[in-house]
């Protein structure tokens, strides 16, 4: 049965006083090298939904990946998803919801096709894991270590780096360039999949997980418009069974499947996804 219950009172994402130097070096390589140009080229490049791959293949293979931009935990991925999955089922929260649990993070598998200079290999992961801000205008004082927005060659360029940028006012998340990670090649993956019966939640779930600057710190204001209001709502929900459910505890993918594979199969279809 499920063991995890939220504790939304512990210190969390503290990078102020976080000793680890490779989270504060992941941010300044993120932060400098992810520019308008990179993420139109990184869509380009991976979006091409030709690598067939079953759902829990998949999984496993987050087996493998330890995120190096989380300053809370350093087990494998996969665990972070089942611990997330398992919280959204202790909560007695909706089926789909439980799955986006589990499958949350799983863009992060562009890892195996992926190469240190394009940040998304093991060794180099700033254009996978990690915050995200928008590509295209200013960035804004709330990301992680601010101190690193100067270093982005975008900020040099006084056609991106004003408020709106290349967006008119209130155009919405929908249509901007979030940073190139995890989130959006997982919403790009699903939205292609054609068996894909996620209520418009779960998709708003993945591909904003990561925004921080606008889930909790408020930012982008003169971008959003009233639709991205009510994907606040959902990312913040979503964003305590994220966060929250971060332990030591440890799970076999053996010892949860039976459980979560009627619901895959159910939002999912049983066929390969298309990476
Ligand atoms: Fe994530
Ligand atoms: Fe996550």
């Amino acid at each position: 049965m499920s063991e995890i219950v939220l504790d939304q009172n512990r210190n969390l994402r503290d990078y102020e006083n976080t000793v680890k130097e490779a989270v504060r070096e992941h941010y300044r390589k993120m932060r400098t090298k992810q520019t308008v140009e990179y993420n139109q080229r990184m869509r380009k490049k991976y979006l091409t939904f030709d690598k067939p791959m079953l759902l829990w293949d998949a999984i496993t293979k987050l087996n493998d990946l330890v995120d190096v931009s989380d300053p809370d935990l350093d087990l494998p991925n996969i665990q972070h998803l089942i611990q997330s999955a398992e919280a959204v089922r202790n909560d007695n929260r909706p089926d789909w919801l439980q799955l986006t649990g589990l499958i949350h993070d799983l863009g992060k598998l562009m890892y195996l096709w992926g190469c240190d200079e394009d940040g998304n290999s093991q060794a180099e992961q700033w254009g996978l894991v990690g915050d995200v801000f928008i590509a295209g205008c200013k960035l804004p004082d709330t990301c992680v270590y601010p101190e690193f927005n100067a270093l982005n060659p975008d900020m040099a360029n006084p056609a991106i780096n004003t408020e709106l940028g290349m967006y008119e006012k209130g155009c919405g998340l929908d249509n901007t360039l979030v940073a190139w990670g995890h989130d959006e090649y997982l919403y790009q993956v699903l939205k292609n999949h054609p068996t894909n019966r996620l209520p418009e939640e779960a998709m708003v779930m993945i591909r904003y997980h990561s925004f921080y600057p606008w889930h909790t710190s408020n930012s982008y204001s003169q971008i959003t418009n009233a639709r991205d209001d009510q994907y606040k709502e959902w990312v913040k929900d979503f964003n305590q069974y994220d966060l929250y459910s971060k332990c030591e505890r440890m799970y076999d993918l053996d010892e949860v499947r039976e459980f979560y594979e009627p619901i895959a199969d159910k939002y999912l279809g049983k066929g390969v996804i298309y990476w």
